[in-house]
């Protein structure tokens, strides 16, 4: 299926590495240009290497989402009625790295930093890009959700909360920007080896006696087993192919909706 993305432009927020990273390959693959902004300064090595396999333009900056002057700033600098940018994608994300069953074992203290990243950045996004998205005529803005969201997963409570928020949001963005042939959508993904998913295994892992403590693939073979019907991990790719669908014309008429790629994890009766 030709995309069609030739000539547009993508932002990847939390592009550096993981889900992000992937996204961003897969939009340069299309014949996007790409700007990847990330707090990790590595975020520049992953643009050029990118760069060496695509002939659209792939610029990296590097961005705290939750400042939201450096946000503002970043949208002056390759927003504009000049910029071909039409695609935003919010990707950055956190998890407390605390185990937080049952929700009574964390602090409230460790909230706010797990919402100023996977919500609060995707807002700050959203409200600095908003004037750049109403000019573009057509365009999408995906934020990455997870399946934490419809499930009150007791894994990571602020992170569960934040991801619900997200997708809440979005559909608020997608109902504000129809307007404007601008749409939004969330995926969320199941379980992928990423830094983060490593996270959420080391905090299960500290909370463990030393019988019950399990190596991370052990942990994650156990995990993927029980709860996901095809029985398989989902990957960084899975979730970019599913990004430029989403951002693509062959996707016109999606807006306001989450995306579950997750093996079937979550199924609504
Ligand atoms: N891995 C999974 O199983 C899984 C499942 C569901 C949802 N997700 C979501 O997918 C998205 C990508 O996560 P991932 O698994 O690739 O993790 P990751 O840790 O590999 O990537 C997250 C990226 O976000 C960046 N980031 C963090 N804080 C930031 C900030 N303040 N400003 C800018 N960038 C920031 C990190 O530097 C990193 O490059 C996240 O929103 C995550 O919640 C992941």
């Amino acid at each position: 299926m030709d995309l069609a993305l030739t000539g547009d432009c993508v932002l990847v927020v939390g592009g550096a590495k993981g889900i992000g990273y992937a996204i961003a390959q897969q939009f340069a693959n299309q014949g996007a240009d790409v700007v990847l902004a990330d707090i990790d300064p590595n975020v520049n090595d992953s643009a050029t290497v990118i760069d060496a396999d695509t002939t659209g333009n792939v610029r990296g900056f590097i961005l705290d989402a939750t400042d939201y002057a450096a946000v503002k700033s970043l949208a002056s600098e390759i927003g504009g009625e000049a910029s071909n940018l039409n695609h935003i994608v919010y990707a950055a994300g956190v998890g407390s790295n605390k185990f937080g069953f049952p929700f009574w074992e964390m602090e409230p203290s460790d909230w706010p930093f797990v919402l100023e990243v996977n919500l609060m950045g995707a807002v700050n996004v959203a409200h600095a890009f908003a004037s750049h998205m109403q000019q573009c005529g057509s365009g999408s803005i995906l934020f990455i959700a997870s399946i934490a969201a419809q499930m009150g997963s007791q894994t990571d409570p602020p992170y569960s909360a934040a991801k619900a928020a997200i997708v809440n949001f979005m559909q608020v963005v997608a109902k504000d920007f129809a307007r404007y042939n601008v749409r939004a959508n969330a995926i969320s993904p199941g379980m992928i080896q990423t830094t983060l998913n490593k996270s959420v295994w080391s905090a299960w892992n500290q909370r463990q006696t030393e019988d019950n403590k399990r190596e991370y693939e052990d942990w994650a073979d156990e995990k993927i087993s029980a709860i996901c019907p095809l029985g398989r991990w989902q990957t960084p790719d899975d979730i970019g192919k599913m990004a430029v669908f989403l951002a693509s014309q062959a996707a016109k008429n999606v807006t306001g909706q989450t995306v579950n790629v997750d093996g079937g994890i979550i199924m609504h009766s």
